[in-house]
């Protein structure tokens, strides 16, 4: 990308800041303009000398968020050019668009494994249930998917447990507190993120031990992993054996809306007796959303954390694209269990309760393209 300070041709809008660092108004501006293929080149002003400033160009690496000594920031926006070829930014686009019909026929793909297991274990009453099938066929469905799924994500989602996520960017250091004590984990699945979850068990801290990790020391000491899908669950139990964390994880197979019902399962998780809640891509499954995030808003104890990876409704981006999410939610609905395309989990979950702090935004990656766009952060009551 070709930077020229001034240019006729070119718009420029100047910031300058006192702040300690760059503001992550700024930093959302930068992702998000990015990703309409305008260049966008942010400098800081270090100093001046005859008049002139002289610029550092920190388009390069915008994480570098501390950086006190400089005198103010300074962004140019080049509209003449792009540095991404319309065919590449037509296919990109297209990706994005198609998405939900790609799960939607990967999951049509499963639909002969699904018969051929229920058929194998003679559960003929979830075989003719529709409903009962359409879950089947999501548990087996996700147990191909979901790995792919955490390895694209693995990153970012290890970042958010670690504290390093805020204004939905990742950070080279911890900004919020890491996941410790009694952690809730909500739609565990097939047990994808135990492995990452026993990498903050409780006193882990030489060997393997994340780095930058606040509170560190503290660790979890206990995960309740709350899957009702009973193909997932096993394999949920599976997966915390194979980890070694079955001293710590207790598996409940029930829905979040028993969770607080000991004749529902084997065990009662008080209200007020949970440190964080965990939750990656779940909250779109889960039934009557505001009353079961209230249920679970009410299981935090004052000052916990909740942890939120979610696919969300389109809120960017213009009324053709919701529309068009909506209408990828018909075929979605029949072959992606209880998963919905459209929930607007962010609004609920904002408006559950009196959060001390609220730190959930949309990755600033995001085009305004996304179907299936996605929230990071963390809530603190
Ligand atoms: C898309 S999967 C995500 C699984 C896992 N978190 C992962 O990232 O691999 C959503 C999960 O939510 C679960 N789920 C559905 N209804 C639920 C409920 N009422 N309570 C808790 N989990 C539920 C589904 O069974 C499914 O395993």
């Amino acid at each position: 990308m070709g930077v020229e300070i001034t240019d006729a041709t070119k718009e420029e809008i100047e910031y300058l800041s006192n702040a300690d660092a760059i503001p992550n108004e700024i930093l959302r501006f930068l992702g998000h303009d990015i990703s309409r293929q305008v260049d966008v080149n942010l400098y800081a002003t270090s100093s001046v000398q005859n008049g002139n400033r002289i610029l550092d160009r920190l388009h390069a690496n915008p994480d570098n968020t501390e950086i006190g000594d400089y005198m103010g920031y300074y962004i140019q926006l080049d509209l003449t050019q792009s540095s991404t070829s319309w065919s590449t930014l037509i296919m990109s686009r297209l990706d994005l668009l198609t998405e939900p019909w790609i799960f939607v026929w990967i999951s049509l793909t499963h639909v002969p494994a699904t018969i051929r297991a229920l058929v194998a274990t003679k559960d003929y009453g979830t075989l003719f249930s529709p409903s009962g099938f359409r879950e089947a066929l999501f548990g087996i469905f996700w147990e191909t998917i979901g790995p792919q799924i955490k390895a694209g994500n693995e990153e970012r989602v290890v970042a958010l447990l670690e504290g390093r996520i805020s204004g939905g960017r990742i950070h080279d250091k911890a900004i919020g507190a890491s996941i410790h004590g009694t952690v809730l984990e909500v739609g565990a699945g097939s047990g994808n993120w135990a492995d990452v979850l026993a990498r903050f068990r409780g006193g882990v801290d030489a060997a393997g031990s994340l780095r930058n990790r606040k509170n560190a020391g503290s660790g979890i000491t206990k995960i309740y992993g709350v899957e009702p899908n009973p193909i997932s669950a096993k394999a949920l139990q599976k997966r915390v054996n194979e980890v070694g964390l079955q001293d710590i994880y207790q598996v409940v197979p029930v829905g979040i809306e028993f969770v607080d019902d000991p004749t529902a399962w084997d065990g009662k998780i008080e209200p007020g007796s949970v440190d964080c809640i965990v939750g990656i891509m779940c909250m779109c499954s889960i039934p009557e959303p505001e009353k079961n995030i209230q249920l679970l808003y009410k299981l935090l104890k004052p000052g916990g954390h909740w942890f939120v990876y979610e696919h969300v409704k389109v809120s960017r981006g213009n009324s053709l694209l919701r529309f068009y999410q909506w209408f990828c939610n018909i075929p979605w609905s029949v072959f992606m269990g209880s998963c919905r395309l459209c929930r607007d989990t962010e609004t609920t979950l904002r408006a559950t309760g009196a959060w001390q702090e609220i730190d959930l935004a949309q990755s600033p990656d995001h085009t305004g393209y996304e179907v299936i766009p996605t929230i990071i952060g963390t809530l603190r009551k």
